[in-house]
């Protein structure tokens, strides 16, 4: 088993996700606002957000994969669920657990321009700047951190998403 190392625990998370939720809610507040989150990382980030918004909004999902079994992108994404609300004039928030070299974001904007959305915009738990490779906007950030990340949603091999606090993982 590899050796983990705390770096967010469920307390800075949570305090950060209310902090986001109510610049959230002021700033969707009377539109019709979508939150798209991206399978599977983004799943508990996003139960956590949607229960700190004050505002109505509806929720769905897009799955794409761009990391195998390993620590490194592939640089590849491929799309294996799609979105299945109707999103033309509604106001989207796509949530992503982690932006890393950008590749899977740029990918979801330009997969999402096709369905005529009012406005898309993008909320991201975790910002990793290191190996940044394709220019993309986050307007909502929960932390800027590097290192390999598990717990809270993210894996490694499909491994550690329960753990309720985010661990850099020491091969
Ligand atoms: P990008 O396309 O390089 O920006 O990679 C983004 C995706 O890779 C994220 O949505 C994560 O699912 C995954 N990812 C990137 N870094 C990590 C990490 O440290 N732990 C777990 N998953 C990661
Ligand atoms: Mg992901």
């Amino acid at each position: 088993m590899p050796e983990q190392q705390l770096v967010l625990s469920s307390d800075r998370i949570q305090t950060r996700i209310t902090e986001l939720a109510a610049r959230i809610s002021a700033d969707y507040r009377d539109k019709d606002l979508v939150l798209v989150g991206v399978l599977n990382g983004a799943f508990i980030f996003l139960a956590d957000l949607c229960r700190s918004l004050s505002i109505p909004h509806q929720v769905d999902f897009i799955r794409v994969a761009s990391y195998g079994d390993s620590a490194t992108t592939s640089g590849t994404v491929r799309l294996s669920k799609d979105i299945e609300l109707d999103l033309t004039g509604k106001h989207v928030l796509l949530v992503e657990d982690i932006v890393d070299t950008g590749t899977t974001l740029a990918w979801l904007s330009r997969q999402l321009s096709a369905h005529r959305a009012a406005s898309v915009r993008v909320c991201a738990l975790i910002n990793k700047t290191e190996r940044r490779e394709c220019a993309v906007e986050i307007d909502y950030r929960g932390f800027n951190l590097d290192g390999f990340l598990v717990g809270y949603g993210l894996d490694y091999a499909e491994q550690y998403r329960h753990l309720p606090d985010i661990y850099t993982l020491q091969p």
